[in-house]
């Protein structure tokens, strides 16, 4: 007997924010069942928990957490998370590699971006802009002086960058072009190329005029600059952070910057984002520029991160292999691993897939 075939339902996709930039989400909604979270405020975990129950695909921002209780929540159905963002240090990818579900970023697409603000902060911090146009706001733009705001060039400067990714090597191009000579630091890649050389962490340190931080946040980088880093640097030095908070310790820099044993430094990234309190110690500094982790802020850029989730999840949902999982891990849901159950334990490395 032969009834009225019933159509199977549309998988369903949860985003972790609303009116995101771009036509991305929107073609995901002509194909499945998408559930946006609507709140101004972004979703606490158990919020994000709620609405991904059930998912198969989630597309989240760098500043979600993605962790086990939330891989849980989801349920078994969930294959693969897709982050709009490069980074992702708030991805649990041993908890995501048990349950077999596929992570992606968006690598690429928001290098050169980023790297026009590391460029941005360098100029800023050396030659005093950001102090600058403060006392300007404050009306205290007196008549002109030979030695009013003076900063540091940066033609012929030594540039010395920490990781050498895509967005470290478009900071090289940019350095170029104004002159600076580029050197760089990476634990295992140790090859020089037609833009940087490659030379040890310390060297780098004492012999740079300018440090810019571009590695991930990882547990073996977290504090990576602190007290005894920031005193082997020059103290001509200027330290730039476009990467994560967490990788400079703010106390330390903090210090160094009040004993004038660093010139200036810039961060677009801090511990604990955002920072609300204008009392912050870190916005009062004069030899410090902040801004608010505006690395990859332009329209096009943002829509190019949103444009490249969506194409992971469709991928992935499609059977096929992410353009852009988690360096070192699978494109595609792993066969065979660990299956979420309501009474799972804690992940450990030998179940990852
Ligand atoms: C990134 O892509 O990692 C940016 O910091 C935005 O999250």
């Amino acid at each position: 007997m032969s009834g009225t075939p019933v159509p199977r339902p549309r998988p369903r996709v949860a985003v972790s924010r609303t009116g995101l930039p771009g036509p991305a989400v929107r073609r995901l909604a002509a194909r499945y069942d998408v559930t946006a979270w609507e709140g101004t405020a972004p979703p606490t975990s158990a919020e994000l928990g709620t609405l991904v129950r059930g998912c198969e695909g989630l597309l989240v921002l760098g500043s979600d957490r993605v962790d086990a209780a939330l891989l849980d929540a989801a349920g078994p159905g969930l294959r693969v998370v897709a982050l709009a963002s490069m980074g992702y240090d708030g991805v649990d990818v041993e908890a995501a590699a048990a349950r077999g579900v596929v992570v992606t970023h968006t690598p690429e697409v928001l290098a050169d971006t980023t790297a026009d603000v590391s460029m941005a902060l360098i100029l800023m911090a050396r030659r005093r802009l950001g102090a600058s146009m403060d006392a300007l706001r404050r009306g205290e733009w007196g008549a002109f002086r030979m030695d009013a705001f003076l900063g540091l060039d940066v033609q012929g400067a030594t540039l010395g960058l920490i990781g050498y990714g895509q967005i470290a090597k478009a900071l090289a191009r940019r350095a170029a072009g104004f002159g600076m000579r580029v050197q760089h630091h990476h634990p295992r890649r140790k090859e020089d190329d037609e833009l940087s050389r490659w030379v040890t962490f310390d060297e780098l340190l004492r012999t740079s005029d300018v440090v810019s931080v571009h590695t991930p946040l990882t547990p073996e980088t977290a504090g990576m600059i602190g007290t005894p880093e920031l005193a082997l640097m020059k103290p001509t030095a200027t330290l730039v952070n476009t990467g994560r908070g967490g990788i400079v310790d703010e106390d330390a820099l903090l210090t160094a910057l009040r004993g004038g044993k660093l010139h200036s430094a810039g961060l677009d990234v801090m511990v604990d984002e955002p920072r609300t309190d204008p009392s912050d110690p870190l916005f009062a500094e004069p030899h410090l520029v902040v801004l608010p982790h505006v690395g990859s802020a332009t329209e096009a850029t943002r829509a190019a991160m949103v444009e490249l989730a969506a194409r992971n999840i469709e991928a992935v949902l499609d059977g096929e292999e992410a353009p852009t999982p988690l360096p070192g891990t699978r494109g595609r849901p792993a066969q065979g691993a660990t299956q979420p159950t309501t009474n799972r334990t804690t992940p450990t490395a030998s179940q990852s897939g």
